[in-house]
């Protein structure tokens, strides 16, 4: 817990770094597991701000992100595809064919064939080395809502309510917001070798206590993380405020 975002965030950039840096000696591939949101924009700063200063290259970095509304367009204001080219893809030296980013243009019978292609392109580029993932209200990770499958992969998810209020403000009204996503599942979260949770403020304390404290349960999704042998919370005092 810590009592600054900012410095947490920056503690986050500098561990994802020095995995970049080691695999980059041992001459390997360092496959990231990315979310989008507010909770992890000031870790793309800081991985932008090495990238420009530090000279940190993404040249051997492949991403996974976790989720996409659907449908949705990639150049759409609101797709997960544009947040993540304008806080970090369009600014560091990834190679543009290592990005992947569920595409929310898939329709009807294709998606099903798309989520298991998602799947095996993960478990192809040798698993996820490093997951970074938010949390919701609902107690989601990626789109996963309540009553998630402990082994559920890649699929379409219909967004819970609350989801879907959270989401509402940046597209203008609530009728705005997709009722659908494709999200990675909570098995492929799991099968990440490496997890960071990041929490920030008040609003997050009642989701991160029911987490961390709660019973595992589909009810909330995120309490699988428990179950995980090498998974971190990054919190502010806001989101931990409510921790015995
Ligand atoms: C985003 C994602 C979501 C968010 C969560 C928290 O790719 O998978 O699980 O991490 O909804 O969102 P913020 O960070 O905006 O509070």
């Amino acid at each position: 817990i810590f009592s600054d975002s900012n410095e947490a965030s920056i503690k986050v950039a500098e561990e994802i770094a020095a995995l970049i840096r080691k695999k980059q000696k041992e001459n390997k591939n360092c496959v990231l597991g990315l979310a989008t949101g507010s909770s992890p924009i000031k870790v793309y700063e800081e991985l932008v701000r090495m990238h420009k200063e530090e000279g940190l290259s993404f040249s051997n970095v492949i991403t996974f992100n976790l989720d996409e509304y659907l449908p949705m367009e990639k150049d759409n204001r609101q797709s997960y595809w544009y947040f993540m080219h304008e806080h970090l893809f369009n600014h560091i030296d990834i190679p543009a064919e290592n990005i992947h980013i569920p595409d929310g243009t898939i329709l009807g019978g294709d998606v099903i064939k798309y989520c298991l292609a998602y799947e095996k392109a993960i478990k192809k580029a040798g698993g996820i080395d490093f997951q970074l993932l938010g949390i919701g209200r609902t107690g989601h990770i990626g789109f996963n809502e309540p009553g998630s499958h402990y082994n559920s992969a890649t699929r379409v998810i219909t967004l819970d309510h609350i989801t879907r209020v959270d989401a509402a403000p940046a597209f203008l009204g609530i009728d705005n917001v997709p009722r659908k996503a494709i999200t990675m599942g909570i098995s492929t979260v799991r099968s990440a070798k490496r997890i960071v949770l990041l929490g920030w403020g008040q609003n997050k304390a009642d989701i991160i206590k029911k987490t961390i404290e709660g019973e595992v349960s589909s009810e909330v999704p995120a309490t699988y993380l428990q179950q995980h042998n090498n998974c971190t919370f990054v919190l502010d005092t806001g989101a931990g405020s409510e921790l015995t």
